[in-house]
């Protein structure tokens, strides 16, 4: 992927617009690199389109909008799409033999669609009581044995009749506040109790990660988005004085054991899809695989990993090759193919297309959110580099994302099991086809935990770095709210 010389702004409004009136095809040109930004500068330029996703965009408003394959890839690729489907969706069973055995002993769910309900968000609680399938509570403790005992996430579920590790329950505290033209509005605070199966508490210490499973469109392009990008957006220091930092988060490639800088998670916790998705296979469904070859690792407890990352063992333009896989190193319950599977599907779900630009009520909310300083955060304009498909490489993406980690306040930080706040940093989540997620799984629960109950309450619980944005909203009269309401449901 070649970088294009500097622009004139002036020539990227001018193809912005321009953009904007023939529906976005342009990846190329739409890109303005100024070299000498400074730090946390935006080094690309966001453009308002339709097509987020690129040539990775899929323009499709039904249930299955986010189950699309990005058109732009090759017969084989589109044949591992199919085969990762399969794996996806497939109920995997606690047998020692099979296909699809060795779930358990503990497990959340049993298949990855359980909670990525068609490849969508999950729906956090609706009222008090034990959390709904399709969350996960994670654990963070100093204390090696609770964390030996239970892994990193609490699991809810046994096989072959054992007691669950754990029930978490949740009920909420209201929280009353006002917009500036005087009108009420009323969030709810999740305060939760972690019930052991053996009748035992946790230490009151311990941090539990309540979160919901996100959507899962554009992955294998946010992957893409090149590290200069983001290390040019990062402002650990706030050295530009506008209130928002944004710090890079630094994550470990378990196989290769090298630092890489962290994407995926509520927390960016994860460098790659692969290695987010073993760790969902391990964690969630208690499957072995390359990354965790034995029951007894975990994130606190390596274990000697066998390997290198798939993609540089298996290119996948060669999946057709009749020897391809063959020579499988041994992994885990989950092959090697079917970890790669599973990868190639979740980097090629498309990226629905946002609908209704040009509206005036939309293009006024576009405006709003930037005056607010949401899009300091929620940006895009980014180039995506060379990849193993070929389809993702050079595409312009406007995800709505910094895949940065920011402070949003001590309102939206984790708890202790004692309950107690625990400062927190939050990766920006991209909002690419956001306004989807009522349409594919037919709520609006937004957030980690999906407290917000729609896309106001959303907004209103920003605080911290984002303080002085959720405040010009709440300043806002009440069309210009609507109207970014309205902006956020066309993407
Ligand atoms: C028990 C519910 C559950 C199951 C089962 C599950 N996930 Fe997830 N998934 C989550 C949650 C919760 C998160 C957020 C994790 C975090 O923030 O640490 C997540 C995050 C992800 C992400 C990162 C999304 C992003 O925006 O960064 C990907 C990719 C993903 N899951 C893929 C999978 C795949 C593939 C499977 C099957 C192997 C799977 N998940 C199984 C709940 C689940
Ligand atoms: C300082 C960076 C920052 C700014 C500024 C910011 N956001 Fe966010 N936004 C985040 C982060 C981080 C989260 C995730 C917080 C969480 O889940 O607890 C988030 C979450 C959201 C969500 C929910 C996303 C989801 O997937 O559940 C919406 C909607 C949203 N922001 C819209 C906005 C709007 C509108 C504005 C401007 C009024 C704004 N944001 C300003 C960082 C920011």
């Amino acid at each position: 992927m070649t970088r294009t010389r500097p622009l004139l702004v002036v020539l990227v409004t001018a193809l912005a617009l321009l953009l904007l009136s023939c529906g976005g095809d342009d990846d190329e040109a739409a890109r303005e690199i100024d070299g000498d930004a400074a730090v946390g500068e935006q080094a690309v330029t966001p453009v308002r389109t339709d097509r987020t996703g690129g040539m990775g965009t899929a323009f499709d408003d039904t249930s299955r909008a986010f189950s699309l394959t990005v058109r732009n890839i090759n017969h084989l690729e589109l044949q591992a799409f199919a085969d990762g489907r399969e794996v996806f969706e497939v109920v995997w069973e606690p047998t020692l033999s099979g296909e699809f055995a060795g779930l358990g002993p503990n497990f959340n769910a049993a298949a990855c669609a359980t909670c990525h309900t068609d490849d969508g968000r999950s729906a956090g609680p609706g009222g008090p009581g034990p959390l709904p399938v399709g969350m996960a509570v994670g654990l963070g403790s100093d204390d090696p044995a609770t964390i030996d005992h239970f892994g990193g996430v609490l699991s809810t579920q046994a096989a072959a009749g054992g007691d669950p590790e754990s029930i978490t329950v949740v009920r909420y505290e209201e929280v009353p506040g006002e917009f500036d033209d005087g009108t009420p509005y009323t969030l709810r605070r999740p305060i939760y109790v972690v019930e052991l199966g053996d009748g035992s508490t946790l230490p009151e210490d311990s941090v539990i990660r309540v979160r919901v499973a996100p959507q899962l469109p554009g992955m294998g392009l946010l992957e893409l988005i090149t590290d200069d990008d983001l290390v040019a957006l990062a402002d650990p220091e706030d050295e530009d004085g506008d209130g928002i930092s944004g710090r890079l988060s630094s994550a470990t490639d378990l196989l290769t054991n090298t630092s890489l800088i962290g994407r995926f998670g509520w927390n960016a916790g994860q460098p790659t899809v692969e290695q987010q998705t073993a760790t969902a296979l391990f964690d969630d469904m208690g499957l072995t695989s390359r990354y965790f070859p034995s029951p007894l690792c975990d994130r606190w407890a390596p274990c000697l990993r066998a390997g290198v990352p798939l993609s540089t063992e298996y290119n996948v333009a060669e999946y057709g090759d009749p020897n391809f896989g063959v020579q499988e190193p041994a992994g885990g319950e989950v092959t090697d193919l079917q970890l790669l599977h599973l990868t190639v599907y979740t980097q090629t779900l498309a990226v629905p297309g946002a609908r209704d630009l040009g509206d005036p009520v939309v293009e006024r909310g576009s405006e709003l959110f930037t005056q607010a300083g949401c899009a300091s955060c929620h940006t895009g304009g980014f180039v995506t580099r060379d990849g193993p498909i070929q389809g993702l490489s050079g595409q312009t993406i406007q995800p709505y994302t910094d895949l940065l980690l920011h402070d949003l306040g001590i309102e939206l930080a984790d708890q202790t099991a004692g309950g107690d706040p625990v400062p927190t940093e939050w990766r920006t989540p991209p909002l690419w086809g956001i306004g989807l997620i009522d349409t594919v799984n037919g709520h609006t629960m937004l957030l980690h935990d999906g407290r917000a109950r729609d896309y106001s309450e959303a907004i209103l619980w920003h605080g911290g770095e984002a303080e002085a944005s959720a405040d010009a909203y709440r300043a806002m009269s009440a069309d210009d709210r609507s109207a970014v309401i309205a902006f956020l449901e066309s993407l």
